[in-house]
């Protein structure tokens, strides 16, 4: 596949991805591009857990279905993301930004978009949408044939440093390595990070995946084989807008035209 057509095919995968183990061959490539990405100084400030064990993959599952369940069901998720949900065509179509809920069962409908105030959260509990989300969550983080955990050395990343700047800016490039290898090999990504929303169950996970104290797990991703054909989740978004060209850049100083 040509760059130009990873990058345009890339997509977080939120669905079920195929019931089929990722062959070494794809996930050592995968590994490679990551490790291939600039850092600072040549540092490679990343680290990699591959979790493809079941049990564990499992274990973690539960807590991204409980952390999303527990998110939802206090409001806490929409009182911090609020302004990044939108509830109609028109809205992601005004705006250019932020995600779209385009699937919710049609007795959701009418009050999807009044779950922001108090009253809304109540109503959402009682027709039991974050069970909804939470079961989703479970099922499709247990079942994803491969969990990555993504790793920066603390020695790398020191905060009030610029070394601590660039060696997120490394991460991100290596993320971005990491997922557009997949997507030309056929494989989905998403992140986990409902867990990292809630310190306790965050500390869960470092402790199911051993992360050392010199380490900082900065991600969880599934990643599995696209499943082209597979059921959406019950509740689900999309977020195909962007911004466009004359939105996005200025000529030669800020605000300047061309
Ligand atoms: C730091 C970061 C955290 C994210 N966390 C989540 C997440 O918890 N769940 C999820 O489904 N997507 C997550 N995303 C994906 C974004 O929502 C997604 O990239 C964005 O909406 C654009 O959609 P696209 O990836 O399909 O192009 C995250 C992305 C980034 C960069």
């Amino acid at each position: 596949m040509e760059l130009r057509e990873s990058i345009i095919r890339r997509r977080t995968t939120n669905k079920a991805f195929k019931n089929e183990p990722l062959r070494e061959e794809d996930i050592r490539e995968i590994i490679f591009a990551a490790n291939r990405a600039p850092s600072h100084f040549n540092s490679q400030p990343w680290d990699f857990i591959l979790v493809t064990d079941q049990g564990i993959r499992r274990e973690i599952g539960v807590i991204a279905g409980e952390s999303m369940n527990q998110l939802i069901s206090k409001g806490d998720f929409f009182k911090r993301y609020l302004k990044y949900f939108r509830f109609s065509k028109t809205e992601i179509e005004e705006k250019k930004s932020g995600i779209y809920i385009d699937k919710v069962p049609a007795i959701l409908r009418p009050f999807i978009s009044k779950i922001f105030d108090n009253d809304g959260v109540k109503l959402l509990n009682f027709l039991r949408v974050p069970n909804i989300l939470g079961k989703d969550a479970k099922k499709i983080v247990s079942d994803s044939p491969l969990l990555l955990g993504f790793m920066l050395r603390k020695e790398e990343y020191r905060p009030g440093e610029k070394s601590g700047i660039y060696s997120l800016i490394s991460m991100g490039a290596a993320l971005q390595n990491i997922w557009l290898t997949a997507t030309s090999l056929g494989i989905g990504l998403q992140f986990v990070s409902t867990p990292m929303e809630i310190p306790e169950n965050w500390n869960k996970i470092l402790q199911i995946l051993r992360v050392p104290d010199t380490h900082e797990l900065m991600a969880v991703y599934r990643l599995g084989y696209i499943n082209q054909d597979g059921k959406r989740n019950t509740i689900d978004w999309v977020s195909d807008e962007r911004r466009s060209f004359d939105e996005l850049v200025s000529w030669n100083y800020y605000g300047g035209k061309k």
